[in-house]
């Protein structure tokens, strides 16, 4: 593997807009590389690693959590925010990775967990040992249970992973957990609680973190009257800022205090926010005065597809301008079935759930029939599509080497509590979680000299980066062309749909640069408008823009 050097237009200090439009890659650090070969990735592995995101010419590393953790949820369980999980590394490698990082020009933004703590969280801890109606139990949410003896949850609410969302501890007292029974929700009205998060916000800028990621951006705010909805209550209630749950309005008081302590800082630290809300309710989370920035998942959600993919592109760009933020773009993350998989499946119109493929993964991958040729073409067409947009770009590990979904996982071999609690109806989040292939060959592909924690598939040394290093038609050096071209092409946040050619399966648009994007979502080949062809997701065919490709040219 040749070392690129850093690319020069990435001077650390001082641009405040970096984020505005960058590449950003997200490292699920236990599946990324491992160092000492105990099976799970380490910041050792990713410091490592720092020349192959080098090469691969990303702007920034988003970090899933990295803090010790029982992984009772893959590491959103979060013991103790200002510290490194021991079996991941050290405070002091974690700062020896900002300093590689920052030396190769790439930012680093570290997700943050604040919702729920884990249960094994000192705070917690407290709390158990503290009795009803303590200033350990405010920092939760403890409930006296219902029935005679308060044997009943104080709701019938049910966890995002299943489950219910109420468990009782020992005294009878019962706490909320919107997810796993070891992620206790925090109370955030209480003080305290948000002290010590601006806290941790302040402790990992003073480390040098470029930015964060905020996990479940729109949960944070609760009001729980005395007496609670039910389930099914709950589920009708508007979701218009005064949703007992989510998405409430008073969540952005929240973020104004975390803009302050951004802001103290020079640059300013970013946020993106993670809010699974109503799209036109995005936009305050992305304001200035709040988080800066929130995923988009719209497109992450589509089908391949011209109508959806345009009238997604032209919303978000809308939305973008009203909140004075770019936009984000993500195929792919920790929390989805690969894109690439996704795109081999028949398409699911709006039926999200069997659309992430997860009935196929149940089946082992047998039924419906997975076409993984065909997926990976448009999952390239789409990448290539999306490095294009104005705005940045979230990667996901693994993507750049178009990896599939690992179906193949025995029941025993699980990990994710989704998987558990369902119980087994939903396959879960392993299947992208799957730790990379680095090698054709030996001990788990090169990812470390021990057997990977979670098991890699015979298929996944012919993915590998060793066997994509050097062939020019890898999907690797397909981003590697990609990402360094966009340095080059990138311009102001807008762009120009070529209405010409933007007819029936194909989109056309165009960058102030003169930088133009044509995609052929259907099946038949079509003409290319005039102009130096600069980059294509599959070869063309006697000149011709062939189905499911993407071409970049430069205008005539
Ligand atoms: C977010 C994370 C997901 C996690 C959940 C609970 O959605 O992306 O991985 O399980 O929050 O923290
Ligand atoms: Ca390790």
């Amino acid at each position: 593997m040749t070392i690129a050097p850093a690319p020069a237009a990435t001077i650390l200090a001082g641009d405040a807009d970096w984020w505005r439009q960058a590449s950003v890659y997200q490292i699920y650090p236990r599946s990324f590389a491992d160092a000492n070969g105990d099976g799970i990735g380490d910041l050792k592995g990713i410091i490592s690693r720092i020349p192959y995101l080098s090469e691969l010419g990303v702007d920034a590393v988003w970090l899933s959590p990295f803090y010790p953790s029982a992984l009772a949820d893959g590491g959103y369980d979060v013991d103790d925010y200002r510290d490194v999980d021991p079996k991941i590394g050290t405070l002091a490698e974690f700062d020896e990775m900002v300093a590689a990082l920052h030396t190769a020009g790439i930012r680093l933004i570290v997700d943050i967990v604040p919702n729920h703590s884990s249960d094994r969280h000192e705070w917690f801890q407290a709390a158990l040992a503290a009795p009803a109606g303590s200033p350990e139990r405010d920092r939760y949410i403890f409930r006296d249970g219902k029935g005679e003896n308060g044997e009943l949850p104080p709701a019938d609410w049910t966890s995002i992973f299943g489950g219910p969302a109420w468990t009782r501890v020992a005294d009878g007292q019962w706490y909320l957990h919107n997810f796993a029974p070891e992620q206790p929700d925090f109370n955030w009205r209480n003080e305290e609680v948000r002290q010590d998060f601006r806290e941790t916000l302040r402790f990992w800028s003073d480390r040098g973190v470029d930015g964060f990621r905020i996990d479940v951006a729109h949960g944070l705010a609760k009001d729980l009257a005395d007496e609670l909805p039910s389930q099914a209550e709950l589920d009708e209630l508007p979701k218009d800022g005064f949703h007992p749950m989510w998405d409430r309005d008073d969540v952005h008081e929240i973020y104004a205090e975390w803009r302050e302590v951004f802001d103290e800082y020079d640059p300013p630290r970013i946020a993106v926010a993670e809010a699974w809300v109503e799209a036109d309710r995005r936009a305050r989370y992305a304001s200035a005065d709040g988080l800066g920035q929130a995923f988009n998942f719209d497109l992450l959600e589509a089908d391949f597809d011209a109508d959806q993919f345009r009238e997604i592109v032209s919303f978000n760009l809308d939305l973008a301008a009203q909140s004075g933020s770019s936009t984000t773009w993500v195929f792919s993350n920790h929390d989805v079935v690969r894109h690439a998989t996704r795109y081999g499946l028949p398409p699911r119109g709006a039926d999200k759930e069997v659309k992430q493929g997860k009935e196929w993964l149940l089946s082992g991958g047998s039924e419906p029939a997975l076409d993984a040729e065909i997926g990976l073409r448009r999952a390239r067409a789409a990448t290539l599509f999306e490095l294009a947009l104005p705005g940045s770009a979230y990667l996901y590990q693994g993507e750049e080497l178009g990896l599939h979904e690992v179906a193949e996982i025995a029941p025993e071999a699980r990990q994710d509590p989704t998987f558990f609690r369902s119980p087994g109806e939903d396959v879960g989040r392993d299947g992208c979680r799957v730790p990379l292939p680095w090698t054709r060959e030996g001990s788990s592909f090169g990812f470390g000299s021990g057997d990977a924690h979670l098991p890699q598939p015979e298929w996944f040394g012919a993915s590998s980066v060793e066997a994509q290093d050097d062939d020019p038609s890898s999907t690797l050096s397909l981003y590697r062309r990609a990402l360094a071209l966009r340095h080059e092409l990138q311009s102001d946040e807008t762009l120009e749909w070529l209405e010409e050619i933007s007819t029936g399966n194909v989109l056309a648009f165009s960058r102030p640069s003169g930088w133009v994007t044509v995609t052929n979502f259907g099946d038949e080949p079509v003409d290319l408008p005039a102009g130096e062809v600069l980059l294509t997701s599959a070869p063309l065919e006697d000149g011709r823009l062939p189905a499911a490709t993407t071409a970049w040219l430069r205008a005539a």
